[in-house]
């Protein structure tokens, strides 16, 4: 199964994504994890992308492809896979298409959840994670089951850097501009599925199955 998960930034992509791995033992691909993860390790790239994830810019998008070039080729992708927050451009989707001819694979779904944005920006505020695992809570809609504490390891949760009201409100500013577009293009290969991520969370999760 490969499926693409569109959505605005905290719409739900990742807490849905967590879950259909569970449920198909497939992994998720998550382009902000990723980047996340160079950004830890300090590599050059991370360093690069830095710049444009704390302003809530996108990281150009020849950076992201380049990325993304070898990981659908990975041993863990044998059974397909769920895209997270790639491809979010025009130019992306179609380098997203070519990686996929070249292995000789389809997507099989694209999935829309669709949230609006006040309520986003509400939402972002009570946000946390925990950045080893890139596991995500919510102080009220998915409390950890110590306050603060990721609940396998028992680590320090903490606040995404780019979860401040001011670059929230840039993001949604780019996802409408940028990947909204992507909508009309997946509509025209008819492989669109839409779902209302206002709902709560065990909802969503049951619409997507
Ligand atoms: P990325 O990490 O992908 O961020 P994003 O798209 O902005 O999405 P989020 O991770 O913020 O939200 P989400 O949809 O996963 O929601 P979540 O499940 O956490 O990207 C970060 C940055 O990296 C970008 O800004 C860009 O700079 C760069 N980047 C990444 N990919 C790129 C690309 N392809 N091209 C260029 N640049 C790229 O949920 C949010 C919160 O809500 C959580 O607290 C959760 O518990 C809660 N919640 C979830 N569902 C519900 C519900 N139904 N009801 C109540 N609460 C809920
Ligand atoms: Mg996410």
């Amino acid at each position: 199964m490969k499926l693409l998960l569109l959505g605005p930034p905290g719409g739900g992509k990742g807490t849905q994504a967590n879950c259909l791995v569970n449920k198909y033992s497939i992994p998720q691909i998550s382009t902000g994890d990723m980047l996340r993860e160079h950004l830890k390790n300090k590599t050059e790239l991370g360093i690069e992308a830095k710049k444009f994830m704390d302003s809530g810019n996108l990281v150009p998008d020849e950076v992201i492809l380049n990325m993304m070039k070898n990981r659908l080729n990975d041993k863990d992708c044998k059974n397909g896979y769920i895209l997270d927050g790639f491809p979010r451009t025009l130019p992306q989707a179609e380098g997203l298409e070519n990686l996929l001819n070249n292995l000789n694979q389809n997507l099989d779904a694209v999935i829309v959840i669709n949230v609006d944005d006040e309520v986003i920006i509400e939402r972002m505020g009570g946000r946390r994670i925990h950045p080893a695992s890139g596991r995500t809570y919510h102080v009220t809609f998915k409390p950890p089951k110590k306050e603060n504490k990721d609940d396998l390891t028992g680590e320090k949760l903490i606040i995404r850097t780019d979860d401040q009201k001011e670059t929230v409100k840039k993001r949604l500013y780019i996802y409408h501009k940028q990947t909204k577009p992507l909508i009309n293009y997946y509509q025209s290969k008819k492989m669109i599925s839409f779902v209302n991520g206002e709902n709560p969370i065990d909802e969503v999760t049951q619409n997507i199955f």
